[in-house]
Order: C-alpha cells, then structure tokens, then sequence
C-alpha cells in the first residue's frame, strides 16, 4: 500500500502494459539475438585473422572509438526513454482519470481544459521521441559512415596487396565477406549487453514472494497492543500513539471517533496495507505479520461505505468474494444480503451489467451486493466501515437486515456514527487522540458524565437537529434502551 500511495494508478498501468513489454522482448528477443551475435563475431574474427592479420588490424582500428560512443549513447538513449515512459504514463495518468470521471468533467465542463491538458502532454512525449529519434539518427548514421569508410579503406589496402602478391583476390574476397558478417554481428552486441541488463533489473522485483505460517483453527480474537503508525507518505504524522484493545470472537465491537480519527486506518492496518511502526496486532495470539498474507486476508472480510464494484455483471461481483464458488452459492449469498428481489426485477437478472464501478445501480443495492460478496467469503473477521452511513432510511433498513445476518458467529468490527448501530453492538471503543480513548458497552459510556464518547453523540444530536431530520433510532431514544 505504502508504494499505491505515492505510485498513481494510471502510472502502473502504463506500466503494465508497457515495460512489461519491454522486458518480455529483452528476455525472449534480445537474449538469442545477443547470443548469436556473440558466436558469429567470434567465429567471423577468427576468420579473419586467418586469412590476414595486417587487415584485420585495419580493421579493428574503427572498434575502439565506435564502442565507446555506443556506451555515451546508450546512457543517453536509456535515460531518454525513461523520461519517454514516465511522459507516457502520465498521460495514461490523466486520461483515466478524467475519462473515468466524465461525469465530474462535463458537470463542469471543463471538456476543454482537459483536452488541452491531454495535447500538452503528447507534445512533450512528442518532443522527447523526436529528440531520441535525433539521437539514434546521428549515431546509426555515424557507426554507418565510419563502417563504410573503413571498408573502402581495407579495399584500398586489400587492393594494394593483391598487386604486390601478398594475398589472392579470394582471399580478399572472403575477408570482405567475413568483414560484413562480423560487423553486422557487432551492431547487434552493442544494445545486447544494456538491453540485458534492463529485464534483468525489472524481472527481480517479480520474485518477492515470502513462506509464511497459517493458523489451524483461527477463533478471531483481535488484539492491538501499543500500536504506533503514521502512513508511509506523511510520515511525521502519527495516527496512532499507543493503541490499545482487545475484541473476543463472536463479539460485535464499534468503533466510534471523530472523522479523521483513524478508524478506517485500524481495517487498513488489520488487513495489513500497512503495518505498524512499533507494537503488535495480534490474532489468537500471534502477531498477524507471521501469517501467510494471503491466507490472512482471505479470513477478513470488509464491507466499506462506498462499495467498490467492477464493471462486469452482478453474478460476476458478488462470486469476487470466493474464487471457485459455485452460482448456486453466489444466488444463496445474494439472497441472505437482500439482493434477490431487484436482482430479480432487472430483465437480465444476474446477468445485469452494473457498469463502470456500478454506476447503474443505487447505493443501497451497491451496499447489498457487496455484503453478499463478503457473506460469500464467509469471513472469521469481519470490519464494516461505515456501511450504511450513506444510505437512506430505508435501504438502511434492507441494509442493516442483510448485515445482521453477517455479522452471525464473527468477530465484527463495526466502525459507525448512526446510535441505531453503536447502540445494537456489544461494545463500543472510542478513539482519541491515537489512542483508546473510552471502552465499553453503549449503554455505560452514554452514562459518563464527561465522558468522551457522550459528548460524540451530543454534538452529533445538535448536528443532526440543525441540519438533517431525525432518523428513527434519535440519540434520545438510545439512551433510554441503553440505561
Ligand atoms: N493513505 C493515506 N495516506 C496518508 N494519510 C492518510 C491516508 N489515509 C488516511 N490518512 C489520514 O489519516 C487520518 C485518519 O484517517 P481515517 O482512518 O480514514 O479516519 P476515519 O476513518 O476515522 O475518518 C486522516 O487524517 C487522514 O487524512
Ligand atoms: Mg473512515
């Protein structure tokens, strides 16, 4: 995650797309190419020296000086094209994230600025291929020139020594053939050795993978211990300071804090986007990073407000949550999180194409199918994040159904600012200031006086009242059924 954060999508695209074929054509290409070369410019040497060393010294005197302007120009040309394809990936950058934001584009129309954005930066990579196709110009053109010169010169000599009998016409004949083979042999050693060196250099980041340990039977007792973390990217920034919990399996606990808190932060660091700086998190005991990471993340299981879909039909984002389910498991799942009556209602059914990140879909049905892809994982840990925060009053209520039957025999991590949800858990953890701040049931931290999480709720009561309509289950209410 550290290396998402500073790394924008469209960059890794590019780069998927277009290093990886850069490397995949210098380990299959080059590699032969280089090889071959090798043995031919040997065989061809040695040739030529058997047939007359005095030319072949002639002709070694152009090696040196082409050689070492190939290592100059192949420093230029490298640092060129990496400049070539950062240029491109930040166009690729721009295009998809304005094309994948079309709708923020045009209700601002800014269609025009972004077009613009877009031709200024095909003009630099423009600007930077004509400046590499310069570079390779002079120097091909070059190598070109002196090879030829060098050919008419050993003809000169070659000439010069049939007539004086040193050597037959065949003979100088074969030279000049041998001459061409090992030249061309040569021209392609050059870029070999550099090209080489490239794939290798890319490849040895693929091959990072770590053995890990898995737990047998895995209860789901979560434990932070003194937990110390500031991302990566704003290092001076400590979201935590010595965090401190515990939540016990089958046991629903809410997190609550003000925004910015760090709530989100703690399902980033359970799922291990990140891990902390100092302290434990531990699960049944053992610290989470010597668990096989993916084994680990195949046990948690998330559900977050804004429910992330892919383009694809709805059959397809709901069997995301286990590879190898079977549809009659996914129609189950959906049917447990409340989907099947509009699923059913759509002509194509599971078949219905949600579009790009589910754009042709409502935020409750968003909401539910995303439970049903986690209800398909079946997790032992389970970390709602601010599920049905966005939600109106009645897709909540599908909603909160669909997430009531999830949250059956887990350890469920709730993090939510309705008192409808804080109030239905087992406890509530109240964040502050990086740390644990109050923990305890809903009802006994709504009786502190002073205390911080009453306060939460206060101001959240005065916000709602101000601003938006009361929903059914009103702080007021809450607090009578949590005395
Ligand atoms: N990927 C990230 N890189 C840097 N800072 C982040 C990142 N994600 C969140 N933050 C910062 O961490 C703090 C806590 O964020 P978050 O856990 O999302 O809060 P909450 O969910 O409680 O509203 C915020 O100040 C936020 O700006
Ligand atoms: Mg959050």
């Amino acid at each position: 995650m550290t290396f998402f954060d500073t790394h924008r999508s469209g960059d890794l695209i590019s780069r998927l797309s277009a290093d990886t074929n850069l490397v995949g054509r210098t380990l299959s290409g080059n590699l032969s190419d280089g090889l071959r070369s090798l043995a031919m410019s040997t065989a061809g040497l040695s040739m030529m020296v058997y047939v007359s060393g005095k030319l072949t010294a002639v002709m070694m005197v152009i090696v040196p000086p082409i050689a070492i302007v190939s290592v100059i120009y192949g420093r230029y040309v490298k640092e060129l094209s990496r400049k070539t394809q950062g240029a491109l990936g930040d166009i690729t950058k721009v295009a998809e994230e304005r094309i994948g934001n079309i709708r923020t584009v045009q209700a601002f129309t800014r269609e025009k600025d972004e077009q613009d954005r877009y031709d200024t930066q095909v003009q630099e990579v423009f600007g930077l291929a004509k400046k590499e196709a310069m570079a390779s110009g002079i120097f091909f053109g070059g190598a070109g020139l002196s090879g030829n010169l060098t050919v008419l010169a050993v003809l000169g000599m070659g000439g010069n020594m049939v007539m004086s009998q040193a050597i037959t016409v065949g003979e100088l004949t074969s030279f000049l053939l041998y001459t061409a083979y090992v030249g061309s042999s040569l021209m392609g050693l050059t870029s070999f050795w550099s090209e080489f060196m490239k794939g290798v250099g890319a490849s040895g980041r693929v091959f990072d993978l770590l053995d890990r340990r898995i737990l047998d039977a895995l209860r789901g007792t979560i434990t932070f211990e003194n937990v110390r973390f500031a991302y990566p990217s704003r290092a001076d920034s400590s979201i935590f300071r010595g965090l401190d919990f515990t939540v016990d399996p089958d046991t629903v606990l809410a997190i609550a804090g003000s925004s910015g808190g760090g709530k989100s932060t703690i399902a980033s660091l359970l799922l291990r986007y990140y891990d902390p700086q100092e302290g434990r998190i531990l699960v049944d005991g053992t610290d989470i990073r010597e668990l096989d990471l993916a084994w680990w993340r195949q046990r948690v299981g998330i559900v977050s407000q804004e429910p992330i879909l892919f383009a694809g039909t709805i059959e397809e984002n709901i069997a995301y949550g286990r590879s190898g389910s079977t549809p009659k498991e996914v129609r189950a799942a959906a049917e447990q999180a409340n989907c099947a009556s509009f699923i059913q209602s759509f002509p194509d059914g599971f078949n219905t194409y949600v579009g790009e990140r589910g754009i042709s879909l409502s935020g409750g049905q968003k909401q539910r199918i995303a439970i049903a892809r986690a209800l398909l994982k079946n997790p032992t840990i389970l970390i709602l994040d601010e599920a049905t925060s966005a939600l109106d009053a009645e897709s909540e209520h599908l909603v909160q159904e669909a997430l009531d039957r999830l949250t059956q025999n887990r350890t469920v991590l709730t993090i939510a600012h309705r008192p409808s949800t804080l109030a239905a858990s087992d406890v509530v953890m109240c964040l502050q200031s990086g740390r644990m701040g109050e923990m305890g049931t809903f009802g006994e931290l709504m009786m502190r006086e002073e205390g911080i999480f009453r306060s939460l709720m206060e101001h959240q009561v005065i916000g709602q009242s101000r601003g938006m309509p009361l929903l059914p289950g009103s702080t007021s209410m809450l607090v009578e059924k949590g005395r």
